[in-house]
């Protein structure tokens, strides 16, 4: 029982880069036979992840949070969750702040990229942050969500070396090759040598 691979329920806004990596790290890189994913969830009908997921053969589903109160929408969201049977939710560009009676329905159990080190700078625009504020070095991190924005305990973190960037589309390009590989190396670390 306890190798079975872990089942992912991957959280997206957006373009879905980082969720088609950890499909690709699950099929046939780090994650495989150590995780699979079962489903992509979104927040927006029109995110491009849930085409891209569609097309690969997974099970997608979406709740608009369009005009909705953060409350009601994540009540939304806790009744769909729990009828899913998953190991982990992974958060991957899903841009939003989850409500407290939501996170704490699973503890340990959400886990969330974040483009910088979460102890220096937490929320949106990290790269154009370590852009604007001329860093030669910045970090990812992957943490565990809890009740505050980015502030739960680090997982793994990786250096992005930012020498020869000119442009913030070099900053993104530079960190986003990053995530691609470290997100499931840390998902990868989370399962086979759970922490507390
Ligand atoms: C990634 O850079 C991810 O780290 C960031 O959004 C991007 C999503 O790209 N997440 C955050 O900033 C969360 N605060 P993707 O949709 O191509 O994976």
């Amino acid at each position: 029982m306890e190798n079975k691979p872990k089942r992912l329920i991957i959280f997206i806004s957006g373009r879905g880069s980082n969720m088609e990596a950890i499909m690709d790290a699950c099929e046939d890189g780090v994650l495989k036979g150590l995780a699979h994913v079962v489903c992509v969830y979104s927040n927006r009908i029109h995110a491009e992840g849930l085409a891209k997921a569609r097309e690969r053969g997974i099970d997608t589903f979406c709740i608009s949070s369009f005009k909705k109160e953060r409350a009601a929408y994540d009540k939304e969201v806790l009744r769909w969750l729990n009828g899913q049977t998953f190991d982990y939710i992974i958060l991957a560009g899903y841009m939003r702040v989850m409500s407290d009676f939501l996170v704490k329905e699973f503890p340990k159990k959400i886990i969330n990229i974040h483009p910088a080190d979460t102890l220096v700078h937490q929320g949106l625009g990290a790269y154009q942050w370590a852009f604007d504020n001329q860093l030669t070095e910045t970090k990812i991190t992957v943490h565990f969500v809890d009740e505050g924005l980015d502030t739960g305990a680090i997982i793994a973190q990786k250096n992005v070396p930012l020498v020869h960037i000119e442009t913030i589309d070099d900053v993104r390009n530079q960190g986003l090759a990053i995530e691609h590989e470290f997100y499931s190396e840390a998902i990868k670390l989370l399962i086979t040598k759970p922490q507390g």
